[in-house]
């Protein structure tokens, strides 16, 4: 009687700890699908968009005019998903205290996704290439 439950119940606890194991799976494939990295063609869009931005008023690539250089930006952050939406909001929102008191004005006409796509070609930015 016994052995006869305990088979039963042994193939229950084999199909749920399966179960488990395919849904750990899928969660992990999702959150890679989710961190995307961007294209070439997402930087050749976040530069035409800087270009068409006020951005250059403020920033050069090389050197810090009001705001700082975009290479020393680029050598401070690397190139995460966390770093694009933490300067995608800062790019958004405006503000001051990172390099100095000097504050960045913000861009509330911008929509996230292309303060994300600008930020992304701020970030694969380095000495010798614009
Ligand atoms: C009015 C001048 C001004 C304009 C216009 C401006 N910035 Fe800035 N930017 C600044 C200043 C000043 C800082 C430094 C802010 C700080 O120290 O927190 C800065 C910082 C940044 C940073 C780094 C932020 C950080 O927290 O490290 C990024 C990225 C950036 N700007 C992108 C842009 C983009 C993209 C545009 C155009 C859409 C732009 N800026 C337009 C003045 C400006």
């Amino acid at each position: 009687m016994i052995k006869k439950l305990f088979a039963p119940a042994f193939f229950v606890v084999i199909c749920l700890s399966a179960s488990l194991v395919s849904a750990q799976t899928v969660h992990h494939t999702a959150h890679v699908v989710h961190a995307h990295k961007p294209t070439a063609a997402d930087i050749a869009a976040g530069k035409a968009l800087f270009l068409k931005s006020d951005c250059l008023t403020c920033h050069k690539l090389d050197v810090k005019v009001v705001g700082p250089a975009y290479y020393d930006v680029a050598k401070k952050y690397p190139a995460t998903e966390a770093d694009y939406e933490l300067l995608a909001n800062k790019v958004i929102s405006g503000g001051s205290g990172v390099w100095g008191q000097v504050a960045m004005a913000p861009h509330p006409t911008l929509t996230h996704d292309d303060a994300k796509k600008i930020v992304e070609y701020i970030l694969s930015l380095k000495p010798g290439k614009s």
